[in-house]
């Protein structure tokens, strides 16, 4: 058909089919936060906007409550590489881990990350307290996403991150009181809802599991293993995975990922010896020596320049 047609009428036709591709990309740009916004569509492209670091409410996060930010970009990181693998929306999984604490930035030095310091606010307040402005963190949080009009989906998340799990830490030490006999369990548990999906449940496991691995002291591969499968255990057993579509062989995958991906991120460093002398000294014991010098250790450093350690 081509040989048949003028080469100049072929040669229009192919501009036209070039500039009209381009054109239908553009208008489909153009329109499509409408489209999003007329239909209520939340499309991949739109939602990672909102994980640039620039977003306002992320800029907001960084700078009020660094220890959140911090936590929140872990729980990313760990929530997504196991996203895939069960079957939930990475981009979902990821931008929800970036914003669940977002509340936290109305009272950040009373969340553990942010405290710097041996004071802690909480030591001055009753437990009943302490768990009021806990708790808080989704109330606010859901507020502060409606005001930066970010999308549902996020704001689902936000609110089930903590589904009606306990704050068992001020209610133990509630029940260490006097007058335990009137401390009533539900008054220390988050309002949910639990997650009702495979997105907001990933978090809630994913955020569980990284603050708890962050407390332990001395991790290693074996107690990074027994507080994963703990925190997902008690989950399980406490009902807050009741409401979503996660599987037992599910939360096995979960695990094994958490704990491949927590042991790599928190794997006990090799502690250097203390008394490393300062580079002054070992420059004077290098002039003295010749090119080698030994440490207080005993093990040999060799100078880089002379390409040969000494005996
Ligand atoms: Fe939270
Ligand atoms: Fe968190």
């Amino acid at each position: 058909v081509i040989e048949q047609l003028p080469l100049g009428q072929v040669l229009m036709q192919g501009l036209a089919g070039i500039f009209g591709g381009i054109a239908a990309a553009v208008i489909a740009t153009g329109i499509l936060p409408y489209l999003e916004h007329a239909f209520n569509i939340t499309t991949p492209m739109k939602l990672l906007d909102y994980a640039k670091p620039n977003h306002p409410l992320l800029a907001r996060l960084l700078l009020d409550a660094p220890g959140t930010y911090h936590h929140s970009v872990l729980v990313g990181n760990l929530a997504e590489t196991s996203a895939d693998v069960i079957g939930a929306d990475p981009v979902v999984v990821r931008v929800g881990s970036y914003y669940h604490d977002i509340g936290k930035i109305k009272r950040p030095y009373f969340f553990v990350e942010n405290q710097e310091g041996p004071e802690n606010p909480h030591d001055k307040i009753s437990p009943t307290l302490s768990t009021l402005i806990i708790t808080s963190h989704i109330k606010d949080g859901v507020e502060l996403c409606r005001e930066y009009r970010l999308p549902r989906i996020i704001v689902d998340i936000v609110q089930q991150h903590h589904g009606t799990s306990l704050v068992s830490y001020f209610y133990k030490r509630a029940t260490e009181n006097e007058h335990s006999e009137c401390i009533i369990e539900a008054d220390f548990r988050y309002d949910g809802p639990r997650p009702q999906t495979k997105e907001a449940a990933l978090i809630m496991l994913a955020d569980a599991c990284e603050a708890a691995v962050r407390s332990l002291g001395k991790p290693n591969v074996n107690r990074i293993e027994a507080t994963v499968r703990r925190v997902i255990r008690e989950r399980l057993h406490d009902g807050q995975l009741d409401d979503c579509s996660l599987t037992l062989r599910d939360l096995n995958i979960i695990g094994d990922v958490f704990i491949r991906v927590l042991s790599s991120m928190f794997h006990s460093r090799i502690e250097y010896p203390e008394d490393v002398p300062n580079l002054r000294e070992l420059e004077k014991r290098r002039v003295k020596n010749g090119n080698c010098y030994k440490l207080s250790s005993g093990r040999d450093i060799s100078d880089s320049s002379s390409g040969a350690a000494c005996n």
